[in-house]
């Protein structure tokens, strides 16, 4: 079994309200993405192919890429076209890797937003996956700190969530091949929107197991993330 990584790097960043795309931002010097794909690169020495969705004229990432190329001769690292929705880019990428995926090869798809994933909590998620062969996949997630409620439609609230046994799904979040792209494809024929794999995944039934990672793995979203990834990328 064969290991990919798929990237998703074709959003607009519309929450960030930047000029530039937030994976196009800089952080320390050098883009959110290109920390994104050689922190990869660098945790999963085995991987054999490395895809990134880019959006249509996304001169800038194809630039990056073909860097990474060079850097990294033994490695297939190719672009995808972006799409509509998040999941339809990740769709993307795993057609694109349809001559050279088995069915049963992994998967980890990872969000380009997230810089300051570590390579130790993404070796450990291999390993728990290859440990534990009777779940279908698994995912980077934190077990969630704060005291959660549910509010009502006017944000009084209805009850205390009980955290026990929550967490907050981050990525890479690793699948078969074959069973990640029928399940995108389903949930696409259905019309239900999919915001990570697990939630594609979930619908059909697998079994998918959390792995804990430190809670600094964030995904940059908000003004102000720029600088919060920063301040980890130094501490770490
Ligand atoms: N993404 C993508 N294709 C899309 C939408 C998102 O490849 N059509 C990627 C983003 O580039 C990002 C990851 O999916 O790396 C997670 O999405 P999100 O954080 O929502 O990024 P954006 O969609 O760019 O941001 P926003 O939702 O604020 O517009
Ligand atoms: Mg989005």
């Amino acid at each position: 079994t064969k290991i990919h990584v798929v990237v998703p790097a074709a959003g607009s960043g519309r929450r960030m309200q930047s000029a530039v795309p937030k994976q196009y931002l800089t952080l320390s010097g050098e883009s959110v993405l290109s920390h994104t794909l050689k922190r990869l690169l660098a945790a999963l020495p085995a991987l054999s192919t490395l895809t990134v969705a880019l959006s249509p004229g996304d001169e800038q990432g194809r630039a990056l890429l073909r860097q990474l190329a060079s850097d990294y001769p033994g490695k297939a690292i190719t672009t995808a076209p972006g799409g509509a929705e998040r999941s339809d880019s990740v769709l993307n990428a795993l057609d694109a890797l349809r001559d050279v995926a088995g069915d049963q090869d992994w998967v980890l798809v990872h969000d380009a937003a997230r810089p300051c994933v570590r390579g130790d909590d993404i070796a450990r998620m291999m390993a728990v996956l290859s440990e534990t062969p009777d779940v279908d996949g698994g995912l980077l997630a934190a077990p969630v700190a704060a005291t959660l409620k549910r509010s009502d439609s006017e944000d009084c609230i209805m009850e205390t969530v009980d955290r026990q046994q929550v967490w907050a799904a981050a990525t890479p979040q690793t699948f078969r091949y074959h069973a990640l792209r029928q399940a995108l494809l389903k949930a696409n024929e259905h019309e239900i929107s999919v915001t990570d794999e697990a939630s594609a995944m979930e619908a059909v039934g697998a079994k998918i197991k959390l792995i804990p990672c430190q809670p600094d793995n964030i995904k940059i979203t908000w003004q102000g993330d720029i600088a919060m990834a920063e301040a980890i990328l130094k501490s770490q």
